[in-house]
């Protein structure tokens, strides 16, 4: 349930910093928490102001928090995570190590979809044995990427990460109009999985295999992937989608030296201590700290001509750089709130809102 609240402006504590939210970005975790598929518990007498990704500006910083003051541009992510306060309303104090800068030619709307989709996909892409840890322009050349479902938030944020760091990405989409999404992210062949033979298509576009799958639907894809997989593959599952079950060969995935990688972005933060630096080490090769950050990539965007999509201009630590259409993706269960979503997609704009719904189990 939704409802409109008042809640006092909180001053930020040490490390804290309080952001006037403009967007409130909305995930599947956060319409999942709201109809009670996952557990948060709130305490008595509290509310829970839903909703992990945002932008904004920043209003007032805590004793410590030195990179980031009163009217920096900032995105947000994982707000809502464990904590009581997400970035559905219009003040959210929260500790700045989720706090990013957003550069003055980057907008607000983008800056609130960054989050959850892209540091997942980022994180998906950068698993492999040998590769980067970071993605930069050229760090996954003659590699070959199957992103399934290149439409979705994430996949497409995976078809544009992978693009942009130079890999060959397949994808697979429903329809058409997805498949013009995927394409404008950067997707190189686009395969219908319900109206072609997915595997034999995939197999005919890259004869010697995919190094990386970005899976979504472990349950129903597992069949396919195992089918186009290369020597060495590796599979790195971010859902459940139509189902928690997945069964598989053994032996054939034994002599192909098959990877599966289970990946849950809500856990990246137990590695981040408070307080830690905000910052990515830049450039390319290999990061102690695997987990703990989002990519270091400065982002600008501007309107599409005709469309209310938006081209990203991306530029790396090393001054590479790479454009592509950021994601305008329609939220599910967006449109069911109290309030406004963003026409982009994916954004709420409004006065705080809490859920009080009482979740049990877990499905992320
Ligand atoms: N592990 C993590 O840390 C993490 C992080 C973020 C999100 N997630 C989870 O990831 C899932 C997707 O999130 P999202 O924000 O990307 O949602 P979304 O925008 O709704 O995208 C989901 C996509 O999955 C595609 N899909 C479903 N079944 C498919 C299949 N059999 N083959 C290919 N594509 C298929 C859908 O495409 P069609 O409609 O064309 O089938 C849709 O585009 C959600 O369950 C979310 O909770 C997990």
């Amino acid at each position: 349930m939704l409802r409109i609240v008042d809640l006092p402006k909180r001053e930020p504590g040490p490390g804290e910093v309080r952001v006037r939210i403009h967007y409130s970005g909305v995930n599947p975790t956060d319409w999942k928490t709201r109809i009670g598929g996952i557990h948060m518990p709130i305490p008595d007498g509290q509310v829970q102001v839903p909703h992990l990704d945002g932008s904004g500006i920043v209003d007032a910083v805590g004793p410590g928090v030195e990179d980031l003051g009163p009217g920096d541009r900032v995105w947000l992510w994982l707000v809502a995570f464990k904590r009581l306060e997400g970035t559905a309303q219009e003040y959210a104090t929260v500790p700045a190590r989720l706090v990013r800068p957003l550069p003055d030619t980057a907008s607000l709307e983008l800056g609130a979809c960054l989050g959850v989709p892209f540091i997942t996909a980022h994180h998906a892409l950068t698993l492999r044995a040998g590769g980067p840890t970071q993605l930069g322009p050229g760090l996954l050349d003659g590699v070959t990427v199957l992103v399934a479902g290149g439409a979705g938030a994430v996949g497409n944020a995976a078809i544009q990460l992978a693009t942009w760091a130079g890999a060959n990405v397949i994808t697979t989409v429903s329809s058409e109009p997805k498949a013009r999404l995927a394409r404008a992210a950067g997707a190189r062949m686009v395969v219908n999985y319900r109206t072609q033979h997915a595997a034999a298509e995939i197999r005919r576009l890259a004869p010697d295999g995919l190094d990386i799958v970005v899976e979504v639907s472990p349950s129903t894809n597992v069949g396919l992937d195992l089918a186009v997989l290369a020597p060495h593959g590796l599979v790195v599952v971010y859902a459940n989608n139509n189902g928690d079950e997945v069964t598989m060969p053994v032996r054939s995935q034994m002599t192909q030296s098959v990877t599966w990688h289970f990946v849950l972005l809500y856990k990246m933060t137990d590695v981040v201590p408070a307080g830690a630096d905000r910052r990515c080490p830049s450039g390319r090769g290999v990061r102690n700290r695997r987990q703990s950050s989002p990519p270091d990539v400065r982002m600008t965007s501007r309107p599409e001509p005709g469309s209310r999509r938006r081209r990203v201009h991306a530029t790396d630590a090393s001054g590479n750089s790479a454009t592509r259409r950021a994601p305008a993706r329609a939220a599910p269960g967006a449109r069911a709130h109290t309030a406004r979503a963003h026409p982009a997609g994916g954004v709420m704009r409004g006065r705080s809102s809490s859920s009080s719904c009482h979740r049990p189990a877990p499905t992320i």
